[in-house]
C-alpha cells in the first residue's frame, strides 16, 4: 500500500509517499481502508520531531480518519468488512489502509461525507470538553474565541452555539472573519489591531466575555485575560503563535477569574466518564444533523505536502483534509 513514511524528522518538503506492506490486525484490532486524513497542529511538529513526544522512526503521520473497514480481528464484534466507519490511530493515517483497536473508531452518520468524519474528532471533543465540561459554558453567556477560523477554534464557535452562548471570534484577516462568521459567529474582531480590546469591549456590550476559548497562547492571551467578565473563564487550549504566556497573578485576583488547562488527549485515561458525556453529546447532535464537522480544504493524496504547508503557514480555514483512495 502506499503510505507518508517519515524516515527521518524533517521538513515536510523531504518527506515522500513510498510502497510499504498493508499492516495485519492483531488481536482486537481492526484494519480500515481509509478514504480521508486530516492534518493537526501536532502532526507539523511531529514531523520535524519538535513535539513533546517523538514518534519512533519510520513512522506514517496522521492521527484522524475516516474510511469502510477492511479486516476484523477475529475477537472483534460490531464491525464487518464494508463498514464506514471514522476514528482515531497515534499514527499512521496517512497511508491507504491503517490498523486500529476497535475502540479508536465509531460508525459513521448515514450521510456524513468521509472528509467530514476525518476532521471530527480531536477538535470537537476538544471544543465541547473545552467548553461545556471545564468553561462550564451556560446559555446566554458570552464566549470569545481566539484563532477563530482554526480547526479547533472553528469547532469551538459551532459548540458553543450549541450550547446557546453569544460568540465572539477573533482571527487575523478578513477572510479569516467572514469565514468564522459563516459558521456562527455573532460578531467578529481583528485581534491583531492594538485597540482590538476596545473592540471586543464593544462587542459585548462592555462586559467582557465569560469564557475564552484559547488556542492561540502569546501575547494575546493575556490581553484577552485583561477583557474577562467577573467570574471569567479563560480555557487554554494551545499555543499555536508559538510562545507560552505568563499571566500576572493580581488578574484573576482582580476578575474573580480562572484560568483553566484543557489536554483532550488525556480525558478518556483520567476522565472517562467525562469522555463518554462528551462523545454521547457529540454523536447525538451529529446524528441529528445539527453538527456537521467543517472541512477546510481538501488536497490529493499526491499533494499531502501542500496541507501541511497551508497549515503551518498560518494560512488555513478550518481543518485540512487529505483524500486518499
Ligand atoms: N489541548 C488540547 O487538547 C488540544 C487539542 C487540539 C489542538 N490543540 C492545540 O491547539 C493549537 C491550535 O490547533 P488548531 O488545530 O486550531 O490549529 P490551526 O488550525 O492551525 O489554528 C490555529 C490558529 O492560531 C492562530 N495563530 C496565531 N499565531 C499563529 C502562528 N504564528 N502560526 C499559526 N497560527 C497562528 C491562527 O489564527 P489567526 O491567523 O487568525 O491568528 C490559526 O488559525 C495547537 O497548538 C494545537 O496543538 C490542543
Amino acid at each position: 500500500m502506499k503510505a507518508v513514511v517519515v524516515e527521518q524528522y524533517a521538513p515536510i518538503d523531504q518527506i515522500g509517499l513510498k510502497e510499504i506492506a498493508t499492516p495485519e490486525v492483531g488481536p482486537g484490532q481492526i484494519r480500515v481502508r481509509v478514504h480521508a486524513a486530516s492534518i493537526g497542529f501536532v502532526d507539523g511538529l511531529k514531523v520535524e520531531g519538535r513535539y513533546q513526544t517523538k514518534d519512533p522512526l519510520p513512522f506514517t503521520p496522521g492521527a484522524e480518519f475516516a474510511g469502510a473497514v477492511d479486516a476484523v480481528a477475529g475477537d472483534v464484534t460490531g464491525f464487518t468488512p464494508g463498514m464506514r466507519v471514522m476514528g482515531t490511530a497515534r499514527s499512521g493515517a496517512l497511508a491507504d489502509a491503517v490498523v486500529v483497536p476497535a475502540d479508536a473508531v465509531e460508525i459513521m452518520p448515514d450521510g456524513l461525507s468521509m472528509e467530514a468524519g476525518a476532521a471530527f474528532r480531536t477538535n470537537y471533543l476538544t471544543a465541547l470538553y473545552a467548553l461545556g465540561e471545564r468553561g462550564r459554558l451556560c446559555a446566554g453567556e458570552q464566549l470569545l474565541v481566539l484563532g477563530a477560523a482554526g480547526g479547533t477554534g472553528i469547532a469551538a464557535i459551532q459548540i458553543g452555539k450549541l450550547l446557546g452562548a453569544r460568540v465572539i471570534a477573533a482571527a487575523s484577516t478578513e477572510e479569516k472573519r467572514s469565514f468564522a462568521a459563516s459558521f456562527g459567529a455573532d460578531a467578529v474582531v481583528d485581534y491583531t489591531r492594538p485597540d482590538w480590546r476596545d473592540a471586543l469591549k464593544d462587542a459585548t456590550g462592555g462586559g467582557g466575555p465569560d469564557v475564552i476559548f484559547d488556542p492561540v497562547g502569546g501575547e494575546v492571551s493575556v490581553q484577552a485575560f485583561r477583557s474577562i467578565a467577573w467570574n471569567g473563564r479563560h480555557v487554554v487550549v494551545g499555543f499555536a503563535a508559538g510562545s507560552i504566556p505568563a499571566l500576572p497573578f493580581n488578574l484573576p485576583l482582580l476578575k474573580g477569574g480562572l484560568l483553566i488547562g484543557v489536554d483532550a488527549a488525556q480525558i478518556a485515561r483520567r476522565e472517562p466518564d467525562a469522555q463518554t458525556r462528551v462523545m454521547t453529546q457529540l454523536s447525538a447532535w451529529l446524528n441529528h444533523g445539527e453538527l456537521v464537522p467543517v472541512v477546510g480544504k481538501v488536497f490529493a493524496f499526491e499533494d499531502f505536502r501542500s496541507a501541511f504547508k497551508t497549515m503551518q503557514s498560518r494560512a488555513a480555514l478550518g481543518k485540512m483534509v487529505v483524500r486518499i483512495g
